[in-house]
């Protein structure tokens, strides 16, 4: 790479205000050619919009109304020499050493295998280490190559770039990185933005140019909550908090970057297993260690098992990567069918476990306040999903069933 590029690079990277201030230097002198210079073109735009705010903003920040992560003038000394090889088929292999020499694994794939040939019909899947992720791994095989936050931040458009490498029609990008605390995002508002806005957009930026298919998750909290029947993709949104605000303005930078991509909503997800995080995994445990445990009845939704929502958005991603595909360019919604109050899901659990659900109290939501409000009603309307020609998801009771008793 030489030096003019190196430098155009370093200043895009000390400017674009990456929430982790991690910059990697490419010590590769392979002739990348046409796309490092659309790289360059990107960067340098994106730069002369941070030193000149009125200029036109290539990554929708302004027109979301996006402030620049905190911290961004600080420049952490985090180098990572990047060690390339071109392989005999063309395809680029990469590892990298980080400063306390540990080797990282340029990616993750179902087998363990590493990928990058562009079109092979490759299903990359962002923010791999999450719930979601974690299922799409598992359940897509060897067809996923799965990148963790520390192989990819999606908010910084070097490592988009670096991690993404070379893709092309056929393959799929599958962006499941996201800023997930919903109470700490009230008042981290920078942070979440650059994750659940700017860095969407970023992703969608690199599928337009590449030719490849981009499916972005999002969530029932774009919508305000005070609807009665189940939402259609269509229904007016309207978020109440900082994580559903920043959320839908990431549906809307992957709609401005690239229009072909589809975005799913979901809601309520868990995995279910006896020591996981998410609800079902929280109600197991205080069902272990107390009496009685007290739920909200005043919040109806949709509880949806991580491992059916990866197989159906596996299913997906085989169709969007194909031509003349219904779902491109849609926003689609896809949950377990029917819906519930946590209070129900709760009771629910308990059955599963062979517990007494008279241990679940009811209560409301004026009982808990959280620094985040939640939305009371937001069942999605599954009928877009199925328009898509899609397999339907099962019925939330079912689905809660299989995750409880081992996960099919
Ligand atoms: N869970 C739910 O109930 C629910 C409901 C509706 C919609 N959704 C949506 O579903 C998607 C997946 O959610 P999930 O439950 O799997 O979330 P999760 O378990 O919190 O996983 C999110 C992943 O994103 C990664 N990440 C965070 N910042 C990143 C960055 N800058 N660059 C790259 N990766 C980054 C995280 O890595 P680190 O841990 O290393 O930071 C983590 O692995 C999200 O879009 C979410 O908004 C979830």
């Amino acid at each position: 790479m030489d030096d003019p590029l190196r430098g155009a690079l370093l200043l895009c990277a000390v400017y674009s205000g990456c929430t982790r201030q991690r910059f990697r230097s490419s010590t590769s002198h392979t002739a990348l050619g046409a796309p490092v210079v659309e790289l360059t073109a990107m960067l340098l735009a994106k730069l002369r919009h941070l030193m000149q705010p009125d200029a036109p903003c290539p990554s929708h920040r302004q027109a979301m109304g996006i402030g620049r992560p905190s911290g961004q003038d600080e420049v952490k000394a985090d180098m990572i020499v990047r060690m390339q090889t071109i392989s005999g088929d063309g395809a680029e292999r990469s590892s990298t050493l980080g400063g306390d020499g540990a080797e990282r694994s340029s990616t993750i794939s179902g087998d363990g295998a590493e990928r990058g040939s562009a079109g092979s019909g490759s299903i990359v899947v962002t923010g791999v280490a999450g719930q979601l992720g974690t299922q799409l791994r598992v359940r897509g095989g060897s067809r996923v190559r799965g990148l963790t936050s520390a192989q990819l931040d999606i908010t910084d458009p070097v490592s988009v770039y670096e991690a993404l490498g070379k893709l092309g029609p056929g393959d799929v990008v599958i962006n499941c990185a996201a800023y997930t605390a919903v109470d700490n995002a009230e008042s981290d508002r920078s942070t979440a933005a650059a994750v659940n806005a700017e860095g969407p957009g970023y992703l969608a930026e690199h599928t337009a140019r590449t030719g490849a298919s981009l499916i972005h998750i999002s969530t029932d909290y774009v919508f305000p909550g005070s609807s009665s029947r189940p939402l259609e993709p269509g229904d007016p949104t309207g978020p109440d908090s900082v994580y559903g605000a920043t959320k839908l303005a990431g549906e809307q930078a992957v709609r401005a970057g690239d229009p072909s991509a589809t975005i799913v909503r979901t809601a309520w997800v868990y995995t279910g297993a006896a020591n996981s995080a998410d609800f079902v995994g929280t109600m197991r445990r205080l069902e272990r260690e107390r009496d009685t445990v007290s739920v909200v009845t005043d919040q109806v939704g949709s509880p949806t098992y991580s491992g059916d929502l990866a197989d159906g958005l596996l299913e997906l991603a085989g169709q969007v990567s194909g031509p003349d595909s219904v779902a491109a360019g849609q926003i689609l919604h896809a949950t377990n069918a029917g819906s519930c109050s946590w209070f129900d899901l709760a009771q629910a659990v308990f059955v599963e476990v062979g517990a007494d659900p008279s241990r679940v109290l009811p209560t409301t939501s004026a009982e808990f306040p959280r620094p985040a409000p939640r939305p009371a009603y937001s069942v999605l309307s599954g009928r877009a999903w199925q328009v898509a020609e899609l397999t339907p998801l099962r019925d939330w009771r079912a689905a809660l069933t299989a995750a409880v008793h081992g996960g099919e």
